[in-house]
């Protein structure tokens, strides 16, 4: 019989609520399009994603956490890009006044969307009689461009200061970029990461937790030396992708080595993330045959980027970016030691060979300077010789230490080539970024653990995560809550829920079956049963969710048995 998925979605969504998985938030007050609570079930969901994914990356030993704040000054914003160019094109509806995304609107009827200007949106909504999803109206005012980040004010009335809750995490790892590079003694290559709330206004929010005006951003900033060997060295470069190359747009299939020698990817440290993203994401439970990689065409990368991957996942809502993996290069760096006029944003590269190169310079005549200036002379003489810039000619400014100006008229400086020995140079590094979103990504391993089959003519649910991003390890069951399972079984659940890493629920409410099927459709991996037997000899029966097979141990077995995630037990 052909498996009957329709309405798959809506009862996913609706076991998501019942659980206390995600669900909407605030629904009591109406609800806010775009903003989720996470219940008790997917809070700890959540948490085993985020601890498993700061886990991964800092067992490589040159990557950190770091945390920064959610709100973020105006002037940060400004010179990352985000005020000028992080925006969506909106449309009015002229009859209901609902506003939408514009480029959304035309989804299903005009093929290429991406980097289409506001004008050309414009045309194409009358063009195609694209209709208001709210009314039914075809009458659009000018698609406009609108910012999306949430602004906000820093301090009271007039003397406050504008600011945004943050776009991305990113800004943060770059802000700290000066403090990581001291903790690195300075030496490259070596990333930051974060985890936290990141904000976007969105102009009209859908898909339930695919695009949320509040959600986990965990971001990775790769900082390194363009002209050093790329990184690479652990993890494999033979792992297969399934990938959409911008060049050809057709799904290929190939090592990413090979995606590299092609020039399909086309830097090394982009590939090496590719690979540690596959295998990140499947070992959460994402399922590695609805996973691609496709890369940006130019009319769609992101103001910073000049090169990017998205990792797609497919499920419900189709194929859905999940984590961009960026080559932002010096871009942000760059621009933030442009704007605060500060040179901490840099690196020092030793040379192999230390060269001696002839240095264009002034130098004060100190007979001259002396008479002139006297107890400023040294003073003087000192902003002469460290000027950057080199003027042409005389007579010139220059500024000393304490800001005050001086002129240097004629005779008082003299122009000639030094040799200097030099032994490095500085740079701004290069930088590379894997972005998660958490959320999607919570969605997908839900979507593809999610199983549906007939079990006595009714419809049964499992939910089949693995063990390290499942709500619980396991379940405690007493048979029946009477003479003294009920206790065994709590003082069981009680000290295994003390050890390290796991986590334990107790269950005594209605019939073993349903507490059964109540555990499978939660996505607990074992469950743990204390029946007569129990109060002769310290057994249990456990369950695995996955076969609903069962065995009989010791009870005194039960925590290694769940540490090692059931790898030492035959069933
Ligand atoms: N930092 C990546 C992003 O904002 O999507």
């Amino acid at each position: 019989m052909a498996r009957d998925d329709s309405g798959r979605m809506e009862r996913l969504s609706s076991i998501m609520r019942r659980r206390g998985i995600v669900a909407p938030a605030f629904e009591t007050y109406g609800g806010v399009a775009g903003l989720v609570d996470y219940g008790p079930l997917g809070a700890s969901i959540r948490r085993r994603v985020i601890d498993a994914w700061i886990e991964y990356w800092s067992s490589s030993g040159d990557i950190l956490e770091i945390e920064s704040p959610t709100i973020t000054p105006e002037e940060v914003l400004v010179a990352s890009g985000h005020v000028g160019e992080f925006n969506d094109l909106m449309t009015t509806c002229k009859s209901c006044e609902s506003v939408f995304r514009a480029d959304h609107l035309l989804e299903g009827s005009v093929d290429e969307i991406d980097g289409l200007s506001a004008d050309q949106i414009s045309s194409s909504l009358e063009k195609e009689g694209i209709s208001c999803p709210g009314c039914g109206g075809d009458d659009w005012s000018e698609c406009v461009p609108m910012n999306l980040m949430f602004k906000t004010s820093v301090g009271a009335m007039s003397r406050g200061r504008t600011a945004y809750l943050r776009p991305e995490t990113a800004q943060g790892m770059f802000m700290q970029y000066p403090m990581l590079y001291r903790h690195f003694r300075q030496k490259l290559p070596f990333g930051g990461i974060q985890t936290g709330k990141g904000y976007r206004n969105e102009i009209s929010p859908r898909q339930g937790m695919i695009r949320l005006r509040e959600f986990t951003m965990a971001e990775l900033e790769y900082f390194f030396d363009p002209e050093e060997a790329p990184i690479g060295k652990d993890g494999d470069w033979s792992t297969i992708i399934q990938m959409i190359p911008s060049s050809t747009g057709r799904m290929e299939q190939m090592s990413v080595s090979e995606a590299l020698d092609k020039g399909l990817i086309l830097h090394p440290t982009v590939a090496w993330f590719i690979a540690r993203t596959l295998e990140l994401v499947v070992s959460l439970g994402v399922d590695s045959s609805r996973l691609r990689f496709r890369q940006h065409g130019q009319d769609e990368m992101a103001h910073y980027a000049s090169d990017c991957w998205d990792c797609e996942l497919h499920g419900e809502h189709g194929w859905i970016e999940c984590v961009g993996i960026a080559n932002r290069t010096c871009h942000d760096l760059e621009q933030h030691a442009i704007h605060t006029g500060k040179s901490d944003f840099r690196a020092w590269r030793a040379f192999k060979e230390s060269k001696t190169v002839k240095i264009d310079k002034w130098f004060p005549v100190q007979s001259s300077i002396g008479p002139a200036f006297k107890g400023l002379a040294s003073a003087v003489s000192e902003a002469i010789g460290g000027l950057d810039e080199i003027p042409e000619s005389l007579p010139f400014t220059v500024t000393l230490n304490d800001g005050t100006e001086i002129s240097v008229e004629e005779g008082m400086a003299e122009r000639r080539t030094e040799d200097r020995v030099v032994t490095g140079e500085w740079f701004t590094p290069h930088v590379v970024e894997p972005a998660f979103g958490i959320d999607r990504i919570i969605w997908h391993i839900l979507d593809h653990a999610y199983e549906e089959s007939e079990k006595e003519g009714d419809r049964y649910s499992v939910l089949r995560l693995p063990q390290r991003t499942a709500p619980f390890d396991a379940v405690v069951l007493p048979l029946f809550d009477k003479d003294g399972m009920g206790e065994m079984a709590k003082t069981i659940a009680g000290i295994l829920s003390k050890a390290r890493g796991l986590k334990i629920q107790y269950d005594n409410s209605k019939s073993i079956g349903r507490r059964y099927a109540r555990a499978d459709e939660a996505g607990i991996p074992w469950a743990i049963t204390v029946d007569h037997q129990s109060l002769e000899d310290d057994s249990v029966t456990l369950r695995r969710r996955d076969d609903g097979k069962q065995v009989r141990c010791s009870k005194d077995d039960l925590q290694s048995m769940l540490l090692s995630h059931g790898s030492d037990m035959v069933f």
